[in-house]
């Protein structure tokens, strides 16, 4: 029996890929150059590290869910955890951009809060006792200062902060 299955993809027209995928399941597929988008050119389901590992290219992010702060900081899908740890609030430290100094590092872990900010997250953890955000965080930044508005989403300053780190981020480079 043959089983032939058209997945949709982001330009809203149906791909052909040549193996049989689990309905419902997320893949990623090699376009190639070709822009025939009929079914007499089928494409290859490839693996989702593919794209990075292959280009260099940013393929989107992994979700893991942690109950508390300290899983998050704590259990990291790395076996050596993580080498640096920032914290972000319009409570941090004011530092501009350019002269930021960031150890090198493999793994690093930048927090953001929720609605009530990291503070809350620290109080909330019972693993976190008695512990402020310089405790457990050994850098704790404002990477907007003069925000303007009262306060800041976290979808927003997530954009605001990765612009700020980009440049501390390529200086420090890579440990190894
Ligand atoms: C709605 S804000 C939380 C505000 C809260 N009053 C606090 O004490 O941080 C949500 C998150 O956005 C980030 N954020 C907001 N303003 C920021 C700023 N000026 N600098 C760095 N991060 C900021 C922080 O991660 C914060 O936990
Ligand atoms: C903290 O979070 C971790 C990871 O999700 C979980 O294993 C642990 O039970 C939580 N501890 C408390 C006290 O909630």
């Amino acid at each position: 029996m043959d089983l032939e299955l058209i997945l949709v993809i982001k330009i809203l027209q149906n791909v052909l890929v040549e193996q049989i995928v689990e309905q419902g399941k997320r893949v990623t597929v090699a376009m190639g150059t070709n822009r025939d988008l009929t079914p007499a050119c089928v494409r290859k389901v490839v693996p989702q590290s593919s794209p990075s590992e292959e280009m260099g290219s940013y393929w989107g992010y992994k979700v893991r869910y942690a109950s508390n702060l300290s899983g998050v900081i704590n259990d990291s899908p790395y076996k050596e955890g993580y080498d640096h740890i920032i914290g972000t609030s319009e409570h941090g430290e004011t530092i501009i951009s350019s002269e930021l100094i960031l150890p090198s590092f493999r793994h690093l872990l930048i927090a953001f809060g929720g609605l009530a900010g990291l503070e809350e997250s620290i109080e909330e953890d019972p693993n976190l006792n008695g512990k402020g955000a310089n405790d457990v965080f050994p850098c704790y930044l404002n990477t907007c200062p003069n925000q303007g508005s009262r306060t800041i989403r976290t979808e927003e300053a997530l954009l605001i902060s990765l612009q700020y780190f980009q440049d501390p981020i390529r200086r420090a480079g890579m440990a190894s």
